[in-house]
C-alpha cells in the first residue's frame, strides 16, 4: 500500500485558521501581535521569503514593522536597529533575514536581539531553554517538523528517531525537541551526518526518518524500514528543462521509492516548507500573549 501524504499546505492553513482567532482575542485586550522585519540586501530568494513572511503577518490581521536596507547598510546601522525594535512596544517578534552580507557578523547580530523577541528561536539564551526542556520560542523549521508529526497522529514516545544532518537549524533542535521528557517527545534519537560510517544502517531500524542533509536521494527505499514515517526537509533545485523555470524542486528522499514503502511521507514541495512560516507567526502571537501576562 502507498504511503499516506503529510500534507504541510493543509496542517499549516488549520494553524493558521486557529491563529486568526488568537490574533481577534488579543485584539480585542489592546493587543496587536506585531513582527519586525529586517531584510539587508537584494538577495531576490531573501526578498521573496521575506516577502511571504508580511503577506503572512496581514493575512492575519498582525503588524509588521518592514525594514529593508542597502546592501551597504554597516554592521552598526543593524544593530542600532535590532536595539530599536528590541524596546518599542508594538514589536513581538524580530526576524533578521539570514544570510546577511558578508561584511556583517550573524553571531553578533542574532545575540544583539532580545530572547524575549526572538522568535526565530535562533539565539544562544534560546536553544539552551529548548535543551534543558524549558519554554521557550522554538525554531520555526523544526517546530514546523514536530507539528507535522504530532497532527499527523505519529506516536513519538519510545520510537526512535533518526535524524539525518547536524545543522544548528534544523537537525540539532528537532533532535533535541524529540528526546525531552515531555509529551508528543519521549523518542529515542539517532543523529547522522556527513562522517557517519553507515546512515542506512540507522535509518534501518528507524521509525521515523527525518532528512536534513541538503542532498537530493539522501534516503532511499532500501534505507527504510516498511512502514516508517519519513520527513523531509530538503529543498534541492535540479535541473529540469522541460520546466518553464529550467528546474525543479526535490527534497533529500527518493520520493517515488520511499511512498511504496513508507506509512507515512511528507512531499516536497507541499511538506515542511508550508509549516516555517507558520510557527514564526505562531512565536510572535505567543510573544504577544505573554505581554499581557506580565
Ligand atoms: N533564512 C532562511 N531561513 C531563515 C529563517 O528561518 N530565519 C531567518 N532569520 N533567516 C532565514
Amino acid at each position: 500500500m502507498p504511503a499516506e501524504i503529510i500534507d504541510g499546505k493543509q496542517i499549516a492553513r488549520e494553524i493558521r485558521e486557529e491563529l486568526k482567532r488568537e490574533v481577534e482575542r488579543l485584539k480585542a485586550q489592546g493587543v496587536t501581535p506585531g513582527l519586525g522585519v529586517v531584510l539587508v540586501g537584494d538577495d531576490p530568494a531573501s526578498q521573496s521569503y521575506v516577502s511571504s513572511k508580511e503577506k503572512a503577518c496581514e493575512q492575519l490581521g498582525m503588524y509588521s514593522d518592514d525594514n529593508r536596507l542597502p546592501p551597504e547598510t554597516t554592521q552598526e546601522e543593524l544593530l542600532e536597529l535590532v536595539d530599536k525594535m528590541n524596546i518599542d512596544p508594538n514589536i513581538h517578534g524580530i526576524l533578521v533575514q539570514l544570510p546577511l552580507p558578508g561584511h556583517i557578523d550573524e553571531k553578533i547580530v542574532i545575540n544583539a536581539i532580545s530572547p524575549d523577541k526572538d522568535v526565530d528561536g535562533f539565539h544562544p539564551v534560546t536553544i539552551g531553554r529548548m535543551v534543558i526542556g524549558d519554554t521557550c520560542f522554538l525554531s520555526c523549521t523544526p517546530h514546523g517538523i514536530w507539528q507535522l508529526l504530532i497532527r499527523s497522529g505519529v506516536e513519538m514516545s519510545g520510537a526512535h528517531v533518526v535524524v539525518v544532518g547536524r545543522s544548528n537549524i534544523v537537525g540539532k533542535p528537532i533532535a533535541n525537541m524529540l528526546y525531552q521528557k515531555k509529551e508528543h517527545a519521549n523518542a529515542t534519537v539517532t543523529i547522522c551526518h556527513t562522517r557517519t560510517k553507515d546512515i542506512a544502517y540507522h535509518t534501518r531500524q528507524a521509525d521515523i526518518v527525518i532528512a536534513a542533509a541538503g542532498r537530493p536521494d539522501t534516503i532511499t527505499a532500501d534505507m527504510i524500514k516498511q512502514g516508517a514515517t519519513i520527513i523531509d526537509v530538503g529543498i534541492n533545485r535540479i535541473d529540469d528543462p522541460t520546466r518553464k523555470r529550467g528546474y525543479r524542486l526535490v527534497g533529500d528522499v527518493d520520493f517515488e521509492g520511499c511512498s511504496r514503502k513508507a506509512g507515512l511521507i511528507t512531499p516536497v514541495p507541499g511538506g515542511v516548507g508550508p509549516m516555517t512560516i507558520t510557527m514564526l507567526l505562531y512565536n510572535t502571537i505567543e510573544s504577544a500573549k505573554a505581554t499581557l501576562q506580565s
